[in-house]
């Protein structure tokens, strides 16, 4: 039996890494699904490649072209928010969750609400309805499979062992591209400079993230979700070589860690495949030729976005949510270059001090949240550029 499978965001670097494995397994996968935003000629394509029977667009405006796209291919064509429900809540055992930002949270939470398993890239989700998933995976038998590779290699460090045994995890962090740039540098850095990550290949948004460290930080919000542990026992080491994915501290002193290239594919093989393991074509790691691993203590004066979300966490409610919405914003702002790179820190502080919303308790009020600190911050954007 093939596993059917929908990629939420087949266009983006995830959703393009997932098909070149997919595509390398014919015998075991059948795409069913797939999505994109706005990017109608490269989703058709896919559509066609893959023979899905579901291509969903998620702006309305290009459903027309879509259609005409597919015309003849047996495809069904659809677009709309409503349309990227069915295609998480469809007929697929396995829904890639590879949107990026809040924008992917309710076809994530509806693939959660119909039992599927989830591999989840997209981990704003669960920065921002992180108690509401987990509580949705156990009520509806949901499985989430971790792709983040951090998350990933946790998953893996922390197989078979019982929850009392372990001590504390360990984020590994590359760094990003100003690991070593002064704060003058940091300061005047371009977007070009932002998304140029030294050791992966990802979308725009992320590698921002990863400039800033802001996407360390949302990923210690994603790790207390997913395996149950408070900020105080989740730990940040940066590795400039991103050799080691992350690390889990045991109760008698051992440490496991997950070696591998940094070659996306391979966490979502393990996703994939789980729970057994998928030949991938990554490149083999050569630890002789690699030589050295290198480990620092993250700087968080240099790099503020990490201490925003850690208090963000340790706040709880609806602080992670507006840490995320005002990131979404302002790194979009960045890559527009209407604002500086460290703006970008100083828009969350901002939008974090200012708010005064109470924890969301559904779907709808975490996009409510999301939907009006976006406002907040863009109205206040705009007063300080007059
Ligand atoms: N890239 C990585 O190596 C990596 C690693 C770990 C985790 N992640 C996480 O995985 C997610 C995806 O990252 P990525 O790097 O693959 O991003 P990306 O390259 O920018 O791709 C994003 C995908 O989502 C679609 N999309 C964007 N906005 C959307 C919206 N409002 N509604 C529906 N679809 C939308 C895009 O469609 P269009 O092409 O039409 O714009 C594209 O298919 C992010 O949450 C990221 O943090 C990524």
């Amino acid at each position: 039996m093939r596993r059917k499978i929908a990629i939420l965001g087949a266009t983006g670097s995830i959703g393009t890494s997932t098909l070149d494995l997919v595509e390398r397994s014919p015998e075991r996968f059948e795409v069913v699904a797939v999505t994109a935003a706005t990017n109608v000629e490269a989703l058709a394509e896919i559509a066609r490649r893959t023979n899905a029977r579901l291509a969903v667009i998620a702006d309305e405006s290009r459903s027309q072209e879509l259609a005409e796209l597919l015309v003849g291919t047996g495809c069904r064509a659809a677009a709309g928010k409503e349309a990227l429900l069915d295609a998480a809540g469809g007929e697929a055992d396995l829904v890639i969750a590879a949107i990026v930002g809040c924008a992917g949270l309710p076809p994530v939470m509806c693939a959660v609400e119909t039992g599927k398993t989830v591999a989840l890239a997209n981990k704003e989700a669960l920065v921002t309805a992180g108690a509401l998933m987990m509580d949705a995976a156990i009520a509806h038998g949901a499985t989430l499979l971790p792709v983040d590779s951090e998350h990933n290699a946790i998953f893996q460090c922390l197989a078979g062992s019982r929850a009392e045994d372990v001590s504390k995890l360990i984020l590994t962090a590359s760094g990003g591209p100003f690991r070593t740039a002064s704060i003058d540098e940091i300061n005047a850095a371009t977007p070009a400079e932002a998304v140029a990550h030294p050791n992966w290949s990802m979308g725009a948004k992320i590698s921002v993230d990863s400039a800033t460290m802001m996407n360390k930080g949302l990923e210690l919000i994603e790790a207390h979700y997913l395996f149950g542990l408070p900020s105080e026992r989740i730990d940040i080491l940066v590795h400039p070589q991103s050799v080691i994915h992350s690390m889990v501290e045991y109760v008698d002193g051992s440490v496991l860690a997950q070696l591998g290239s940094p070659d996306m594919r391979i966490p979502i093989s393990y996703a994939l495949a789980w729970p057994e393991r998928l030949e991938t074509p990554a490149e083999r790691l050569d630890l002789a030729a690699i030589a050295r691993l290198d480990f620092e203590a993250p700087d968080l004066t240099r790099f503020p976005a990490l201490r925003l979300a850690r208090g963000a966490l340790i706040e709880g409610g609806a602080a992670p949510n507006v840490l995320n919405a005002a990131n979404e914003i302002a790194v979009a702002s960045f890559l527009e270059g209407r604002i500086r790179f460290t703006e970008i820190a100083d828009i969350v502080r901002e939008a974090l001090e200012s708010s005064n919303f109470s924890a969301p308790r559904s779907i709808d009020e975490v996009m409510e949240i999301d939907r009006a600190t976006r406002q907040r911050v863009a109205a206040s954007m705009k007063a300080s550029c007059h």
